[in-house]
């Protein structure tokens, strides 16, 4: 539902530091976009808009946050990252980064110079630019990726793609631009272009945010005032990321009353990791959150890497794209093949107060419909539980296999048409396990339970395969829309499965994964 137009006001002061000083604006209301803020109340108008929708990364800035007494670099999306999002956090914008004229702050547009950044000079060395209006994004990404690398050392052309995923050029073409990216990191650093880290951390002390019952953006800091937050104010908009939000935002005009942050209770921005499982906290962002399930499953790194662009990975969470449970977000096919849980809390009253009370179910159980679920009103996404891997049987007719196939009409940073996860155990010959996980064929994310009751306990053999991909195609009625038709959609689930037959039995498949821009260009 549509909340009303009116934008609401928000008493509380957002905070930030831009350049090593402080930046206060008040009355900022709760739904204003980080972008909005930069350009229209601050004139920073390096920062361009492209798409408003977290694809084309010209919005592309870079914030850094204060982890264990260092800055952590993030190259974000401002389009549809909230402003209050930022509170007490470093901004970065492309008109940031040269060093500062004598006579004050930089100009909006720097022009090229010895005050260059080594990012923009590669750039301008490279010709990594022509209409230029994807430029202030590539800058930023880089500004990123050399912050993140002390200085660009070492960066490979793989590495490079990765963190350049979230940004779109019409007319360059990316070889220059990568090349801008390996060549950073041999150019001086002029002076005033060097992040001075220590008094940025200082500044970033001097600011930290202080929280009031009456703010419009509720950013709780720890998990009991959050769940006590979500209590009081069971109609606040919920937000762990605003990825996807954002969208509502800049694309419906959306406005909010009050907006419940969940990424910066410290307890949520936990990963835990016990004998059995890795416990992802919801403020987990999507970046570590597959960091994490990388470590532990090797396999899922390409697909790591097609879930959006580093941007939206920066700023999403796992707890976001899981409690949001649109039918075509990544994250689900995979957990419900490995088998994930989700934690639901809330605060209940109690004589003494409150505590906290909990329920587990399967992720496949959360979802009742379009994006509708079982969640009470008080209660909150706070956990999701991915058991870890088993040792692997070994010898002939043991397969341990877990593969998920992303299908989109471009291959970097867009949305799937299917997205199919599969986790097989066949022993003796026999399937002893399947679990199957199938995004963009249903209202929700959904788990094909004909199709594993088609495998169970039947030899793996292609005419058991060949029966499942029948039932596969026949278990869900997909819709027709512009990523795909529903005839391709249902042809493409047979396909994917019989690929991961393909695949077990030593078989390799036209592998878009293994494909680079270097191999496209060559
Ligand atoms: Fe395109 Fe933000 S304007 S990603
Ligand atoms: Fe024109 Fe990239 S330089 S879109």
């Amino acid at each position: 539902m549509l909340a009303r137009m009116t934008a609401q006001k928000s008493a509380q002061t957002l905070r930030f530091v831009r350049r090593g000083q402080p930046v206060a604006l008040r009355n900022v209301p709760p739904e204003r976009t980080l972008l909005q803020v930069l350009r229209d109340d601050l004139n920073l108008t390096a920062t361009k808009e492209g798409c408003g929708e977290g694809d084309c990364g010209a919005c592309t800035v870079v914030i850094g946050e204060a982890v264990g007494g260092r800055l952590e670099y993030k190259a974000i999306n401002s389009c549809i990252r909230l402003a209050h999002s930022v509170d007490g956090m470093a901004v970065w914008t492309a008109a940031d980064i040269a060093a500062a004229p004598a006579s004050g702050p930089a100009s909006p547009s720097p022009s090229p110079g010895p005050g260059l950044h080594p990012v923009q000079q590669a750039l301008v060395q490279c010709h990594g630019s022509q209409c230029g209006f994807c430029t202030p994004g590539f800058v930023m990404s880089l500004f990123g990726l050399y912050q993140n690398t002390q200085g660009g050392q070492g960066v490979t052309r793989e590495r490079a793609q990765a963190d350049l995923s979230g940004n779109l050029c019409r007319c360059t073409g990316y070889r220059p631009i990568l090349d801008a990216a390996q060549t950073m990191g041999d150019l001086p650093l002029p002076a005033g272009c060097a992040v001075d880290e220590r008094a940025t951390l200082q500044a970033l002390k001097a600011i930290r945010p202080q929280a009031a019952p009456t703010d419009t953006y509720l950013r709780p800091r720890t998990r009991e005032a959050l769940l006590q937050a979500r209590a009081r104010y069971p109609k606040a908009q919920v937000v762990a990321g605003t990825t996807d939000v954002g969208l509502w935002v800049t694309k419906m005009h959306k406005r909010f009353d009050q907006v419940l942050d969940v990424t910066a209770a410290r307890e949520l921005q936990r990963i835990e990791t016990y004998p059995h499982h890795i416990a992802i906290g919801a403020g987990v962002t999507l970046t570590r959150a597959f960091e994490a399930l990388v470590q532990e499953r090797r396999q899922l790194l390409a697909f790591s890497r097609r879930f959006a662009g580093l941007p939206v990975r920066n700023s999403g969470t796992l707890g976001g794209n899981v409690a949001n449970g649109s039918p075509i977000g990544d994250s689900m096919p995979l957990l419900i093949a490995l088998g994930a849980s989700v934690v639901l809390m809330r605060w209940k009253k109690t004589r003494d107060g409150g505590e906290i009370a909990h329920r587990e179910l399967r992720l496949e159980d959360l979802y009742t419909g379009y994006r509708t679920n079982v969640m009470r009103p008080d209660e909150l996404l706070a956990w999701i539980k991915v058991p870890r891997p088993t040792p692997a049987g070994q010898g002939e007719g043991q397969v341990d296999a877990l593969k998920v196939y992303k299908i989109s009409k471009r291959f970097d940073d867009d949305i799937s048409a299917v997205c199919l996860g599969i986790h097989l155990t066949v022993a003796d010959g026999v399937v002893r396990h399947a679990s199957i996980g199938v995004g963009g064929v249903a209202a929700t994310p959904v788990r094909a339970r004909q199709t594993e009751q088609c495998l169970v306990g039947q030899p793996w053999t292609a005419d058991t395969v060949m029966a499942a991909m029948a039932t596969l195609r026949g278990e869900f009625q997909p819709l027709s829309d512009m990523r795909a038709s529903a005839h391709y959609r249902r042809t493409l689930l047979g396909n994917l499965l019989q690929r991961f037959w393909l695949e077990s039995q030593g078989q390799t498949a036209i592998n878009l994964e293994s494909l680079n821009h270097l191999e496209a260009l060559a």
